[in-house]
């Protein structure tokens, strides 16, 4: 199939996300290899951004082609309730590779859909409802992470789940110029601590972050974010257990 084909196939039967559908204007893509995407013409491109940082390893790698092949002859599809190797090497590779006691895992097919079921078992964990996240972050498409959701694709899809709370992130405002990244770090966490107590620590069950924002900036935490955040998140879980 050629390109203007391929393109216009794509636009008159296919919607684009995030995007105004009579707008769109794709790249028409044909095949990729190592950092490299080629066009309909052969005409090649550097994939600086991993298309979304989701090819790190590099387009078409050999070794995870091979693998895919390999397990395509062997077992393409089984029910949930099973058990199969590549669940069990997966789990237990993540076991090993992920810190302190977290060694149990949920397989879902996207992010959206584990920032679904990670709401939903914050929840049924904690029995309370309200979930914080902040506004600059993207956390899905679907209903919930919508909500969740603190940039504004989240508008037309409003009014949605309720129980979600939007903070601010740990950036510099007008009052707070000239602040150290360690002053910043610690005004947010007291503004956070704040929301906190004004929500009731008893009706939140969890706070949802990008450790390092993506879509809304690329943002690094400031120093002792992370670890005030954790600091905070034990604080409040003690106070909702003891009030
Ligand atoms: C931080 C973050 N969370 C969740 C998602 C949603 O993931 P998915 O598109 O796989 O549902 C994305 C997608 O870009 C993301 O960047």
């Amino acid at each position: 199939m050629n390109g203007e084909e391929m393109k216009r196939l794509c636009l008159e039967h296919t919607l684009y996300p995030w995007a105004a559908t009579g707008k769109v204007n794709p790249l028409p893509i044909e095949r990729a290899e190592g950092i490299y995407i080629y066009d309909t013409d052969g005409k090649r491109y550097i994939d600086f951004n991993s298309q979304l940082m989701s090819v790190n390893i590099g387009h078409s790698h050999p070794k995870v082609i091979a693998a895919m092949k390999a397990q395509l002859d062997k077992l393409i599809y089984v029910y949930p309730g099973t058990a199969t190797e590549a669940r069990a090497r997966l789990g237990k590779k993540l076991a090993d590779l992920t810190p302190g006691n977290i060694n149990t895992f949920f397989f879902t097919l996207g992010g959206a859909e584990a920032n679904e079921n990670a709401i939903k078992a914050a929840r049924g964990y904690t029995g309370r409802f309200k979930i914080l996240s902040r506004y600059r972050s993207y956390h899905g498409a679907t209903n919930a992470t919508m909500m969740l959701t603190g940039d504004p694709r989240r508008w037309p899809s409003e009014p949605g789940a309720p129980g979600f709370i939007h903070v601010m992130d740990p950036v510099p405002y007008n009052y707070s110029f000239g602040a150290t990244p360690e002053e910043i770090t610690k005004k947010n966490l007291e503004y956070l601590e704040e929301v906190i107590m004004y929500e009731n620590p008893q009706s939140i069950a969890a706070m949802f972050i990008e450790t390092v924002t993506g879509t809304n900036g690329v943002l690094a935490p400031p120093p002792g974010y992370l670890k005030g955040l954790k600091a905070l998140a034990l604080e409040a879980r003690h106070l909702a257990r003891v009030r």
